[in-house]
């Protein structure tokens, strides 16, 4: 009720400066712990909108390890400077007990292999039903015209997509690039978990992308070779794969030869952190 209130004085207040009248809304949703890579969705919603509303709420329902739940950042103090500093207008943290209040029993489910392989083999399908039923229930709570994802999460992204599409909610679905600390490393909130060894391992990880891309670049078209590409990287800083997969960007399916462009995919544990990171190969 209170974002919604915020949101409708903010459409009342002024019509939209972005563009010709229309007072336009802009969404991030986030866990918070918030970094640069959240901090560039900001930036893109604030270029297109009138009013930015910043989500942050440590979602239970798609963690599917307890541990990981326990010890996902919280901070909200700095989140809430560096999402004004960001030009944030609205930030919506609800409880737990208000996202998912006694006898809350509604589970929206993206079918399939967007959600059945990657990260949803890897984590459970609970993970991907957690975050369909998140996401539509913020995107439902504010409404906006647009809503901006991070390329970081790719399978998330293409579960999102699916999800607004087949249930009609008015808002674009924005994917924005993956942003990346200057020696490679994909930002991410459980980074801050990563010993100062264990940071330095992790950088297998975009180097194995890297090798991934050479080895296209080199004429390799084999997903086999351009997977042990990217393995032979991780390997020799002693990192073991959760996955290594080459798959279609939009349906996900495993490919065998890379034709037109594919992603590749990474999850690797480094000591205690799960870390996910991927590239679009054969971009023109
Ligand atoms: P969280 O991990 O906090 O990420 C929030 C958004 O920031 C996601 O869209 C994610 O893809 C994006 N993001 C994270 N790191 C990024 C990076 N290095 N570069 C670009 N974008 C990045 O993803 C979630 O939260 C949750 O699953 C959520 C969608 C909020 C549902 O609970």
């Amino acid at each position: 009720r209170e974002l919604r209130a915020a949101l409708a004085e903010a459409r009342a207040a002024h019509s939209g400066a972005v563009r010709g009248g229309v007072h336009r809304v802009g969404m991030v949703p986030t866990m918070g712990a918030l970094h640069e890579g959240h901090l560039s969705l900001v930036r893109a919603a604030r270029a297109e909108n009138d009013t930015v509303v910043l989500s942050i709420f440590v979602n239970p329902t798609q963690f599917t390890e307890a541990a990981d739940l326990a010890a996902y950042p919280r901070q909200e103090e700095r989140d809430a400077a560096l999402a004004a500093g960001a030009g944030v207008d609205v930030i919506f943290a609800p409880e737990a007990e208000e996202m998912y209040p006694a006898g809350f029993a509604t589970t929206v489910r993206v079918a399939g292999p967007l959600t059945e392989t990657l990260e949803g083999a890897a984590r459970g399908a609970a993970h991907f039903d957690g975050v369909a039923t998140v996401v539509s229930k913020l995107l439902l709570a504010a409404l906006p015209d647009a809503a901006y994802f991070g390329q970081k999460d790719a399978q998330q992204l293409l579960v999102v997509r699916r999800m607004v599409a087949d249930l009609g909610i008015p808002s674009r679905i924005v994917g924005c690039p993956t942003s990346r600390d200057p020696d490679g490393l994909a930002r991410s909130s459980r980074n801050v978990r990563l010993s100062a060894e264990e940071r330095g391992r992790a950088l297998a990880i975009p180097r194995a992308l890297e090798a991934a891309a050479r080895a296209l670049r080199g004429g390799a078209r084999d997903a086999a070779a351009v997977r042990a590409a990217a393995e032979a990287e991780l390997a020799a800083a002693g990192i073991a794969a959760e996955y290594v997969a080459v798959v279609h960007p939009e349906s996900l399916e495993p490919l065998e030869r890379l034709d037109g462009t594919a992603l590749l995919a990474i999850a690797a544990r480094v000591g205690g952190v799960r870390l996910i990171d991927n590239a679009l190969l054969g971009e023109p």
